[in-house]
């Protein structure tokens, strides 16, 4: 059974073919002169009063833009703006909706070039993650779309007597605050955004305080398509202050997170403590994700699949391995292929083809990052890093690691960036693995390798995990084809890309007429 339409997700670009790549790289570099600028933006104008520099996590001493951010007069506005405007976008045909939508994506595809070179410049993303990025976005955008032309386009009609009409609607729930993450700083961002006015609610943005310039264009993109002025707004800051400030108002009905499970707590508090109606809200945290392996695996596929799911990205994604279980009797050829591979990765500049792993985001993280290898290490049974280069020093770079270590137990909880742990278990251990998997409480991605079905099908339905992905990595769901999300710790619900997320961006009306 397939669900939804046939329609192709958004088309890569083949960097292997000199004719698609040098254009590209050329416009790539033509974007990068330039000196960006962010800000908030409210009923469509820029303000960009006071300057705060955004420096790029490759090389520190690059200022790439500059961004000034929302204030309490400019929260007030877009909430002023956002609550009348709502209710002229909700009564919008859902296919006029969906059409500006669908001018977003177009928009978003014509100048790619120029995304990628934000994505590099600012997310520290490498060039294929950053295309990838790009196209996600434009599937979000034209997947909500295509689901809420389906189903927000007319009633649902439901029985009822002779003399009675029943139908039942959806409809948007008022302003929606979407509160999005650094580590895909344009398709999380735009995916939240889209879902929310494909439902029919006017939005108020808070990009995250890493990535705040290509928040800014996309939303200049999205206006550009259509989307009424006073329907989205863009608000940059702090967390702890913008973010907080928006979340606390009764006037947002409800609130779309990406980020920690922390953070989410928290928004959930603030919510519940506040005045008058109910809110909602959606969250997708994070995880400590497994991989496990048993001994009828095929190493060397074992290992192409853990570098992809461990190093990309520098192992910011909230789907990464974190916890790779190996069966003891194939655990050190993995974990001597791992080393040598990891020996070929190149780590530096992501405006470089050939690098494969960039920076994480920004100092705490490295210094997270540094202090956790350095506690874990001392435990560690076995280790081996990648090796960075003085120059490293200019950015903020964390050399891949893999360390091995008794038990998933000596994790406090998810390690946000390039460290695979690795843990053997023995032949008849298996439930002891599960069990211990589950224990984390996180419940998103799960790697599987075996070459027994039913060892897959029976690790598949105990673990409690989101997204489950037998022999391959297990990162990089594809919107309408993976619909991704977790459970537990890991989140609400529902699962961005499939076809229940909308509904949780609106409520729903029944419409009784006595006809
Ligand atoms: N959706 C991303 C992935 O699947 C994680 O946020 O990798």
């Amino acid at each position: 059974y397939l669900y939804g339409s046939s329609r192709l997700n958004s088309l890569g670009v083949n960097l292997a073919d000199p004719a698609e790549r040098e254009p590209l790289l050329a416009k790539m570099a033509l974007a990068a002169q330039r000196r960006w600028v962010g800000g908030a933006i409210v009923n469509g104008d820029l303000h960009e009063a006071r300057g705060r520099e955004v420096r790029n996590p490759s090389n520190l001493d690059q200022i790439i833009g500059v961004v000034s951010e929302a204030d309490e007069t400019l929260v007030e506005k877009a909430l002023a703006a956002a609550v009348p405007a709502q209710v002229t976008w909700d009564a919008t045909p859902a296919s006029e909706r969906a059409e500006i939508l669908e001018c977003a994506a177009d928009l978003y595809e014509e100048r790619m070039a120029e995304l990628i070179a934000y994505c590099v410049r600012e997310g520290g993303r490498t060039i294929p993650d950053s295309i990838s990025e790009v196209r996600e976005a434009v599937d979000f955008l034209r997947y909500y779309a295509d689901r809420a032309r389906n189903e927000f386009g007319g009633g649902v009609r439901m029985p009822g007597p002779t003399g009675e009409s029943n139908e039942l609607k959806l409809r948007g729930r008022g302003v929606f605050c979407c509160i999005s993450p650094w580590n895909f700083p344009l398709a999380i961002f735009t995916g939240q955004i889209a879902a929310a006015l494909a439902a029919g609610n006017s939005v108020l943005a808070k990009p995250a305080e890493q990535t705040p310039l290509i928040a800014t264009r996309a939303v200049q993109m999205l206006l550009e398509a259509g989307v009424p002025p006073d329907v989205l707004h863009l608000l940059p800051g702090d967390g702890a202050t913008v973010g907080a400030r928006i979340v606390a108002d009764p006037r947002v009905a409800g609130v779309a997170f990406t980020g920690s499970t922390e953070t989410a707590k928290s928004i959930h508090r603030s919510l519940a403590n506040r005045e008058g109606a109910i809110p909602v809200l959606i969250a997708e945290t994070g995880g400590q994700n497994a991989m496990i392996v048993d001994s009828s695996a095929l190493p060397e596929q074992v290992v192409l699949d853990v570098v992809q799911s461990s190093y990309n990205s520098a192992g910011q994604r909230c789907s990464a391995l974190r916890a790779l279980y190996v069966q003891d009797e194939i655990a050190d050829r993995v974990a001597e292929l791992l080393a040598g591979y990891m020996e070929e990765l190149s780590i530096g500049d992501p405006m470089l083809l050939t690098t494969d792993v960039g920076p994480v985001i920004d100092k705490p993280s490295r210094d997270m990052l540094r202090a956790h290898a350095e506690k874990i290490g001392r435990k560690a049974r076995w280790s081996h890093a990648c090796k960075l280069r003085p120059e490293h020093e200019r950015g903020t770079f964390f050399a891949p690691m893999a360390v091995e270590i008794e038990s998933l137990s000596l994790l406090a909880g998810e390690v946000f960036g390039p460290i695979v742990h690795l843990i053997r278990y023995g032949a008849h251990q298996i439930d002891k693995v599960i069990d211990a998997v589950n224990a984390t409480g996180f419940g998103l991605t799960l790697g599987v390798h075996t070459r027994v079905d039913a060892t897959a099908r029976y690790i598949a339905s105990r673990v409690r995990a989101g997204n489950v992905y037998v022999n391959r990595n297990m990162i990089g769901a594809v919107v309408g084809v993976q619909p991704f999300g977790g459970r537990g710790l890991s989140g609400t619900g529902p699962k961005a890309g499939g076809p229940y997320y909308l509904h949780r961006f609106a409520t729903e009306q029944t419409v009784t007429v006595n006809t």
